[in-house]
C-alpha cells in the first residue's frame, strides 16, 4: 500500500508565565481544525505544539513568586495540558523546551552551527526587552523602547556567542523573493523584506547574567539564547539530529502558524539557523492576526470574559471553536466582545444549523414515521440544492489551502442556508396536507437530509461533537458514509435509516439576559465583585535605597503643550519647575489632548539625561500610571512645582 501523504503542523510553543486567554486559544485552535481537516482528507497528520520555558522572563515571574522556576512552570504547563484537554486539540506531541530530549538536542543543534564556522565569541553592547526576549540596537529602539511592545528595554553589556546571521542575508531576501509562499499573508512577507534590506546584524544567542537557560555546551558560565532554544523544537521534538525516522518522515514542517508579532524569529532567524545546518525550511509560515479587546490588548478584568474555559462551560467547546475561526479572519486582528460573540452563536448556530437540524428530524419523524423515506420524485430546486452541497467540498478545500477559516465556515453555510431556504421554497406543511403529494414530499425529506449529512462532515474539523450528534440524529453510523469523499455524492444515505431526535444542537441565547451576566463577571468568570485574582505582574528587581536616590524626582507644572510635529503618539510639552522651564516629549498623545495638559502638576524626573525624541528635545520625563483598563493618568501632587519628591 502506499504510504500516505503526511502534514507536519505546529503552533507557538507558549510561555508558561500565566494562564492562557481565549487570545492564545486562536492559534491552536486554528492549528487544530487544519489538523483534523487534513486527517479527514487522508493525510497522516503530525501535530506539534508545547511550551517555551526557558529565559529571563520566567526565572524572574518565578523568584517573584516565591518559587524555583520549575515548580512555577509545572504549575502553570499543566494548565496549559488540561485547557488543550477541556478544547480536545488534538495534537500529536506536546514538547517542553525543560526535556532532556530537548535539551540535549538544542546543545547539539549549537554544536553543528559551530563547527560550521557560523557561532564566534564577542562583546554584546545593546538593549534588551525581557518580555519579548528581544535584542534590539540604538537605532531600531522606538522612542527609547522595545520596537515590538514599545515597553522599556534595558542596557546590556556582556561577553556573548554571536551567530552569523548576517551571512544568510542574501539568501534570505531570495527566499522571500522568489518563494512568495514561504510567508503569508503578503503584507507580512512586505515588511520583512524591508527589515532583511536595512541590514541583518549578528545575533547575539547565549546570555551569561542569568542562568534559567540550556547551558552552551562548550562554556557553561553561558546559556543558550531562549529563541534559538525554543525554534528548535520543532524539529527537536522529531528526533532531530540523533533519532531521525520521525524527522526524516515529517520535516519539512507544511506549516508553521504562528502570530503576528514573532513572524520575525520565524522567518529570518529560523530560516537561517537551518541554513547553516543545510536542513531544509519550512515549507510554510503564517503569521496570523490578533484577538483584541476593545479598549486594545487582552487582560482579565474589563468586562468581557477572556477564559476560554468559562466560554466553554457556557456555550460548549463546539461554538468556541465555531466563533474564533467564523468571526475572524485569520490574517487579520479582531476585536473580542460578549456581544460580537453571542450574535454569531445565536444566528449561525442556534437558527441556521441548530433549526435546520430539528426541524429536519421532527419533519422525517412526522411526515415518514422517522424513517428516512425513498426519494424518487425529483422537483424544482433539487438539482440546485444538490450543487451547492456537493460543490462545497472542492471551496472549502481552496480556502483552507490559503488558511482562510472564515472562507471555508461561510462556504459550508451557504449550503445550510441554501437548505433552509429550501425548506421555505418546497413547503413540506403543504405538501402534507394532500396524500398525492406524499412521494414529493418523501423526496424533499430524503434531500434534506443528504444536504445535512454533507453538512456535517464538512464541520467536522471544526466541530466534531455537532458532527457525531448530527449523525445520531440521523441515524447514520460514523464510517458510513461520513468520510471527506463522501461530501462530493449525493444520496448515499441508505433509504431505511431510523433517525431519532436528540437535544438542540444549540440553545438560544437570551442575548440581553445573557450580557448582563457576563457584565457581571471579571474577565475570568468571576462575580466581579470577589477579589479579583492578581495576576503575577512584571515586577523590576529589588533596588537599594542608594539605587533609588539616583533618580531626581520633582514637581512641575505644564505650561504649554502642543502636538509633536513628527509623531502622532507623543506630545511636547513645557514644564516649569522651580526657575526653570524645560521641554519634555511625553508618549501620551492617545490619552490626552494639549488642553488636558496645560496646568497639570505633575511629578518629573529631572535628572534624566536628555535626549531627542523624533527631532524634538525632551529634558526629563513626565510620570504617567497605567491604569487597569492600560490608559494613561497623570501622577499628580500636591505641591507647587520645582518641590523635590523624596
Ligand atoms: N514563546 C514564544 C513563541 C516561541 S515559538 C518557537 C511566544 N510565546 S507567547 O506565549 O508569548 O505567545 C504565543 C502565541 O500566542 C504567539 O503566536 C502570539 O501571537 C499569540 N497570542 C498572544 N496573544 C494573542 C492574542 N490576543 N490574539 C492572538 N494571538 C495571540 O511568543
Amino acid at each position: 500500500m502506499k504510504n500516505k501523504e503526511t502534514f507536519y503542523i505546529t503552533t507557538p510553543i507558549y510561555y508558561p508565565s500565566s494562564n492562557l486567554h481565549i487570545g492564545h486559544t486562536y492559534c491552536t485552535v486554528a492549528a487544530d481544525a487544519m489538523a483534523r481537516f487534513k486527517r479527514l482528507q487522508g493525510y497522516d497528520v503530525m501535530f506539534l505544539t508545547g511550551t517555551d520555558e526557558h529565559g529571563q522572563k520566567l526565572q524572574r515571574i518565578a523568584e517573584e513568586n516565591g518559587m524555583k522556576p520549575i515548580e512555577y512552570i509545572d504549575k502553570i504547563v499543566d494548565g496549559v495540558k488540561d485547557l488543550w484537554k477541556t478544547m480536545e486539540i488534538s495534537y500529536d506531541d506536546f514538547i517542553r523546551t525543560t526535556e532532556d530530549r530537548h535539551v540535549k538536542r538544542v546543545q547539539d543543534i549549537f554544536m553543528k552551527i559551530y563547527d560550521k564556522g557560523d557561532i564566534y565569541k564577542s562583546a554584546y553592547e545593546g538593549w534588551y526587552c525581557t518580555p519579548c526576549e528581544s535584542f534590539w540596537t540604538e537605532t531600531q529602539l522606538v522612542d527609547g523602547n522595545c520596537p515590538d511592545c514599545g515597553r522599556p528595554v534595558e542596557k546590556m553589556k556582556e561577553e556573548a556567542y554571536f551567530f552569523k546571521l548576517s551571512k544568510y542575508q542574501d539568501r534570505l531576501l531570495d527566499l522571500f523573493e522568489n518563494h512568495p509562499e514561504f510567508l503569508e499573508p503578503e503584507s507580512r512577507r512586505n515588511e520583512m523584506i524591508n527589515f532583511v534590506k536595512q541590514g541583518l546584524d549578528d545575533l547575539c544567542i547565549s546570555r551569561s547574567t542569568f542562568d534559567w537557560g540550556i547551558p552552551v555546551p562548550i562554556d557553561e558560565k553561558h546559556v543558550i539564547y531562549v529563541w534559538l532554544d525554543a525554534l528548535t523544537n520543532y524539529i527537536t521534538a522529531l528526533g532531530f539530529p540523533d533519532d531521525d525516522e520521525k524527522y526524516r518522515k515529517y520535516w519539512p514542517a507544511d506549516i508553521h502558524l504562528v502570530g503576528k508579532e514573532i513572524v520575525r524569529f520565524h522567518t529570518i532567524i529560523w530560516p537561517a539557523m537551518l541554513m547553516a545546518i543545510d536542513e531544509p525550511l519550512p515549507k510554510k509560515v503564517f503569521g496570523h492576526g490578533w484577538i483584541l479587546l476593545e479598549g486594545g490588548k487582552m487582560s482579565k478584568s474589563r468586562g468581557n470574559v477572556v477564559d476560554p474555559v468559562v466560554l466553554i462551560e457556557k456555550y460548549g467547546v463546539d461554538a468556541l471553536k465555531y466563533f474564533l475561526l467564523r468571526e475572524y479572519t485569520f490574517g487579520n486582528d479582531g476585536v473580542f466582545t460578549n456581544e460580537v460573540l453571542l450574535n454569531r452563536l445565536n444566528s449561525d448556530l442556534a437558527n441556521d444549523l441548530g433549526n435546520l437540524v430539528s426541524r429536519t428530524v421532527s419533519m422525517i419523524e412526522k411526515y415518514d414515521g422517522g424513517v428516512i423515506p425513498a426519494h424518487d420524485v425529483p422537483g424544482e430546486h433539487d438539482d440546485e440544492l444538490m450543487a451547492v452541497a456537493t460543490g462545497a467540498a472542492a471551496k472549502v478545500d481552496a480556502y483552507m489551502e490559503k488558511m482562510n477559516f472564515s472562507g471555508a465556515l461561510d462556504e459550508i453555510w451557504a449550503i445550510v442556508r441554501r437548505t433552509n431556504k429550501y425548506i421555505d421554497e418546497t413547503t413540506p406543511w403543504i405538501l402534507a396536507k394532500n396524500e398525492e403529494n406524499q412521494g414529493r414530499l418523501d423526496t424533499v425529506m430524503y434531500n434534506l437530509a443528504e444536504a445535512i449529512r454533507i453538512i456535517s462532515i464538512l464541520i467536522l474539523p471544526f466541530m466534531h461533537h455537532t458532527s457525531k450528534e448530527i449523525w445520531k440524529q440521523l441515524g447514520i453510523p460514523e464510517g458510513q458514509c461520513t468520510g471527506w469523499d463522501d461530501t462530493f455524492k449525493f444520496g448515499l444515505i441508505p433509504v431505511g435509516t431510523k433517525v431519532a431526535k436528540g437535544p438542540a444542537l444549540f440553545p438560544r441565547i437570551d442575548i440581553e439576559k445573557e450580557l448582563a451576566v457576563l457584565m457581571n463577571m471579571d474577565g475570568t468568570g468571576n462575580a466581579k465583585q470577589e477579589e479579583p485574582k492578581e495576576e503575577p505582574k512584571e515586577e523590576k528587581p529589588a533596588i537599594t535605597i542608594e539605587d533609588f536616590a539616583k533618580v531626581e524626582l520633582k514637581t512641575g507644572k505644564i505650561v504649554e503643550c502642543k502636538k509633536h510635529p513628527k509623531a502622532d503618539k507623543l506630545l511636547v510639552s513645557k514644564v516649569e519647575i522651580g526657575q526653570e522651564t524645560r521641554q519634555i516629549v511625553s508618549g501620551v498623545a492617545e490619552y490626552y489632548s494639549p488642553d488636558d495638559m496645560v496646568g497639570q502638576t505633575v511629578v518629573v524626573v529631572t535628572n534624566l539625561k536628555p535626549a531627542k525624541l523624533r527631532g524634538e528635545k525632551s529634558e526629563g520625563m513626565i510620570l504617567f500610571a497605567e491604569d487597569e483598563d492600560g490608559t494613561l493618568k497623570f501622577v499628580t501632587a500636591d505641591a507647587a512645582d520645582g518641590c523635590v519628591i523624596q
